[in-house]
């Protein structure tokens, strides 16, 4: 499962976190300082790594939901379908209000049902995030680790691997320590590198 950077627009559905990210994101639609990597490079990576059998989540927006889904079915991902995470709160924009995020969801090779039949394909988790000493953001676009949690739950044993290859401040990492999975995390940005090794640490 992973959260990839990607190209956000500047109109109120960056899907992330309200008027703050908006003054934040530049010209190019970037958010970080490491925001330039394309699908075409780790999608078939991911598929490389994957066990037959894996099922794979993917968060985007609708500005690059087609191209990923090509990129990834392209390099032999299966689509299942796409979830809604519902963060419940609301950005304002122009062409409605900004309320929802997609989480593809792919499997590769054989299909293996989700553990737990009953989920809605609709996740209402509120998009809460945590703060430094300075009152700002640790990282912009944080998952919660209960959104996490719903989604490797459902797609994986007890004593199982999860990567996570854009972990962020590391919410899956959580997720699979409280889940009694094992984790595999990269993050590029030392900053949020060591607030998710805090954090791993801390849930272990
Ligand atoms: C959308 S954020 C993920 C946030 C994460 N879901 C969380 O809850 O904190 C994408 C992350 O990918 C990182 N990143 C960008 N390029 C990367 C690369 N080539 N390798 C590893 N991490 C990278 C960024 O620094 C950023 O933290």
């Amino acid at each position: 499962m992973t959260d990839p950077p990607y190209k956000v627009t500047s109109r109120g559905s960056a899907g992330n976190s309200g008027g703050m990210l908006q003054k934040k994101i530049n010209k190019r639609g970037q958010v970080f300082a490491h925001n330039n990597i394309d699908c075409s490079e780790y999608a078939p990576e991911f598929y490389r790594v994957l066990k037959d059998g894996s099922h794979c989540y993917v968060m985007t927006n609708h500005v690059n939901l087609i191209k990923m889904l090509n990129t990834f079915t392209n390099c032999g991902f299966h689509f299942i379908k796409c979830l809604i995470w519902d963060k419940g709160n609301k950005i304002m924009g122009q062409y409605y209000m900004s309320q929802f995020e997609y989480i593809m969801f792919f499997r590769k090779g054989k299909g293996i049902k989700i553990n737990h039949c009953g989920t809605s394909d609709i996740l209402s988790v509120p998009n809460v995030k945590l703060k430094g000493d300075d009152g700002k953001n640790l990282h912009d676009t944080e998952k919660p680790v209960e959104l996490m949690k719903i989604l490797i739950d459902n797609s994986s044993k007890v004593g199982d691997i999860i990567l996570d290859p854009f972990m962020g401040i590391g919410g899956a990492g959580i997720a699979s320590q409280q889940l009694d999975r094992n984790f595999i995390g990269i993050e590029i940005d030392n900053k949020y590198y060591d607030i998710a090794m805090q954090r791993i640490k801390k849930a272990s």
